[in-house]
């Protein structure tokens, strides 16, 4: 598909907002919040027809370009398109918005699960944002938005790999906000709690090849309080406006949690002995003895074959002749 504009050039008279995952929940809500504020928003994704669907619904009003951020050629064709779109303006603001979770038990998510996450959540969102920086930074002036996430600051049991990638997050943006801000290029960390899109169904559905483990019976209990606790949660719009705060402020904050409340438990959390977070988060994850089958993993463990000596081991035994 090439990019459709919904207003000819003459757009960039208007601040110019990229926002990457834009095809669903989030991304999808913070596009049409801007697009209907007045914004120049060019909405990214990989879904084509979803693009399409998104700029039907704000018609007139958006423009649409095709975006995987782990692509580099993907990255790099975008690059060019936004050039286009604008007349060769570039970017006012990035909305790093593109992730995704997997959850599971930490030591046996596969390292091509644990690479996935972190090709999108980090190295693909670092791509975006070096291939749109230039074009601040030529004009003095810009700002980056990274959608991190309340997990960027505390962690869940079965969300530690997802979790890790927003604290890689957290820190690659406070490193940007120091080194962009000479430039005149402000580095915002937007922090959801739960927020009701497709994320925790995305998240959970790795969750079944779990079903031999030790840990079947406590996923699967997470799963059914999950799914009562998503039915209170509160929707994208929530963060579409904490973006657009974000956007309008002229001082904007290093970080906005929303909702508010995400300020008090992490407070709370921040006053709590680790010790203590465990043991709350071990029982609301039903990590216990109970509900783990710790006798059959640990038969299942000692009847297990050895894994064979490493190769590097044997031959350094060796005797040299
Ligand atoms: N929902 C929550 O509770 C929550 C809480 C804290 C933080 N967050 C963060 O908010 C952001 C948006 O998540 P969401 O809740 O809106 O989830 P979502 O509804 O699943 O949307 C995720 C979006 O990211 C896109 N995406 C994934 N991989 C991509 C890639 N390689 N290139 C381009 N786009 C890609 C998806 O595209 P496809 O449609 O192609 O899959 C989709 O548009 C994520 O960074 C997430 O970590 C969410």
């Amino acid at each position: 598909m090439t990019a459709s504009t919904a207003r000819s050039s003459a757009a960039t008279t208007r601040q110019v907002v990229l926002i990457t995952g834009a095809t669903a929940g989030i991304g999808r809500q913070t596009a049409l919040h801007l697009a209907a504020a007045g914004y120049h928003v060019i909405a990214t994704g990989r879904r084509v027809a979803e693009l399409e669907a998104l700029r039907k619904d704000a018609p007139g009003q958006l423009s649409v370009t095709p975006l995987d951020v782990t692509s580099a050629a993907s990255i790099a064709a975008a690059v060019a398109e936004v050039d286009r779109l604008t007349d060769g303006h570039g970017v006012d603001v990035l909305v790093n918005n593109a992730g995704f979770g997997v959850a599971g038990p930490l030591t046996e998510i596969s390292d091509a699960e644990l690479r996935r996450q972190y090709d999108t959540n980090v190295f693909g969102l670092m791509a975006v944002t070096r291939a749109f920086v230039p074009a601040m930074r030529a004009r003095g002036r810009g700002r980056i938005i990274n959608v991190s996430s309340m997990g960027g600051k505390m962690t869940l049991p079965f969300f530690g790999a997802y979790n890790s990638t927003k604290y890689a997050l957290e820190s690659l943006s406070d490193a940007l906000r120091m080194e962009l801000h000479a430039f005149g290029i402000d580095v915002v960390l937007i922090e959801p709690g739960a927020i009701h899109t497709n994320f925790g169904d995305t998240a959970m559905s790795p969750v079944a090849q779990f079903q031999d483990s030790a840990y079947a019976g406590a996923l699967a209990k997470a799963e059914v309080l999950r799914k009562r606790m998503e039915a209170t949660a509160v929707g994208p719009e929530v963060i579409a406006r904490a973006i657009h705060k974000a956007i309008r402020r002229r001082r904007p904050a290093a970080r906005y949690v929303a909702p508010w409340f995400g300020n008090v438990i992490l407070g709370l959390l921040a006053l709590t002995p680790t010790r203590l977070q465990d043991a709350a988060m071990r029982r609301l994850s039903f990590l216990t003895r109970g509900t783990l089958d710790v006798d059959a993993a640990r038969q299942r463990a000692a009847t297990a074959t050895p894994p064979a000596a490493p190769r590097a081991r044997a031959q350094a035994a060796a005797p040299i002749n």
